[in-house]
């Protein structure tokens, strides 16, 4: 089942770690390469002589422990395929969501870009603990939940490790399920920028991160991807960084007609400056100044009207009547999907990592996702386009 892949495997310090030692055997009988990383406290619980005897491979614990030119964490988080942090505690799991990079395995899970597990594993208080909840939410990682049951310290209530044959059906699904195989798909984040001189510019607050999420979830179900960004961003797949909207629809526009589907959810600036200044603009003594602006293109309708195929796919942000000028907004750009948002709220949209949107399509169908982080919403809109299909 797993021939060919390799398995990060992140063991933290909990009791819950000799239930591991099942789950690498499990790994290597459906044929899978196990790399073991610990924690120098995971050694407490269950030996490095075990866990290698099982995977039949080195254990890796101490991160300036190099054996090679390569840097250990990035080395392996580019050879695997999936990490899986089982049993995670309350403590790797807050250092991973602050990004918080000091021993060997929280540094590959801050350098990992594929699809990550992780099966908590703690007290009951810990678990229920606001701070504890707040940093999972963070991470954009598929959650295991603990059961609830007797635990190691004596109470009773959730916070065991779930069982160990559903972290393996779970990690057989994620490296299995890859829908978007074949499928070139373009992404356009963050909101672009028209300068006004050479020091001021117009712009907005899209951070970026809802195409980021799309871009992350396309390559994780399968997707060759490309992600046209006004925003520096390092990842495996093609990135494109651009600046203002004229950039983007040449960028869009080259990408166009090789791809099976573009997303824009890029904030493009309606209006640039008519004449941008060579020079930095001078205060003067008037008390007014006044810039005049002209419309840009709008990408979105121009790439709708030439479509030979491909889905295409806008985003709508509103402070007002989110559905009534959603529907008359994908009337106008003549897309196949507008995906609402309501940027009036701080919750949701803007910079924020959470959003809720309603899909709206063609047919005069919608569907509403409600509120959750950016990562999650990506998947459903994915499942909602290509589940259909
Ligand atoms: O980046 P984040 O901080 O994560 O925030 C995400 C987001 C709120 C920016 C995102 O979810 C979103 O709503 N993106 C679209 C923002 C926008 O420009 O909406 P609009 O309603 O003004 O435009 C409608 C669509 O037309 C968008 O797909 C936009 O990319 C496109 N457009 C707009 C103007 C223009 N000149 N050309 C375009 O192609």
């Amino acid at each position: 089942m797993l021939s060919g892949k390799t398995i990060l495997l992140g063991i933290t310090g909990g009791i819950a770690s000799y239930k591991i030692c099942e789950l690498i055997r499990m790994y290597k009988r459906a044929n899978a390469n196990v790399q073991v990383v610990c924690t120098p406290n995971a050694l407490n619980f269950v030996t490095k002589l075990t866990l290698q005897t099982l995977s039949k491979n080195n254990v890796a614990v101490e991160e300036f422990d190099i054996k090679n030119y390569n840097p250990e964490h990035i080395s392996f988080a580019d050879k695997a395929d999936i990490m899986v942090i089982a049993p995670a505690t309350a403590n790797t799991i807050s250092k991973i969501a602050t990004g918080l990079a000091d021993n060997l395995l929280t540094s590959i899970a801050c350098a990992f870009t594929k699809s990550v597990i992780i099966a908590p594993a703690m007290n009951c208080n810990m678990w229920e603990n606001p701070v504890i909840q707040e940093n999972l939410r963070k991470l954009h990682y598929t959650i295991l939940k603990p059961e609830s049951g007797y635990l190691a310290c004596g109470y009773l209530g959730k916070g065991r490790l779930c069982k160990i044959e559903k972290i393996f059906d779970k990690t057989v699904e994620l490296l299995n399920y890859k829908p978007l195989t074949g499928k070139k798909i373009v992404i356009t984040s963050g909101g672009t920028i028209e300068d006004i001189d050479p020091v001021r510019y117009i712009s907005n607050y899209s951070s970026g991160k809802m195409g980021l999420a799309l871009a992350d979830t396309a390559k994780n179900l399968g997707a060759d991807v490309t992600l046209i960004t006004t925003k520096d961003v390092c990842k495996k797949y093609n990135v494109v960084k651009v600046k203002s909207a004229s950039d983007m629809k040449n960028a869009v526009e080259k990408e166009f007609n090789n791809a099976d589907c573009v997303i824009m959810a890029a904030a493009v600036a309606d209006y640039r400056v008519k004449e941008t200044a060579s020079q930095k603009i001078k205060k003067t003594d008037e008390d007014e100044i006044n810039i005049t602006l002209v419309k840009n293109p709008d990408i979105l309708k121009e790439i709708s009207a030439k479509k030979q195929g491909q889905i295409v796919i806008g985003f709508c942000a509103e402070s007002e009547n989110l559905i009534e000028n959603a529907k008359e907004k994908i009337a106008k750009k003549g897309c196949d999907y507008l995906i609402a948002n309501d940027i009036s709220r701080k919750d949701i949209g803007f910079s924020s990592d959470y959003n809720e949107v309603t899909i709206l399509d063609k047919n005069g169908g919608m569907k509403k996702l409600e509120r959750a982080d950016k990562m999650t919403i990506a998947h459903q809109i994915f499942e909602e386009i290509y589940g259909k299909e």
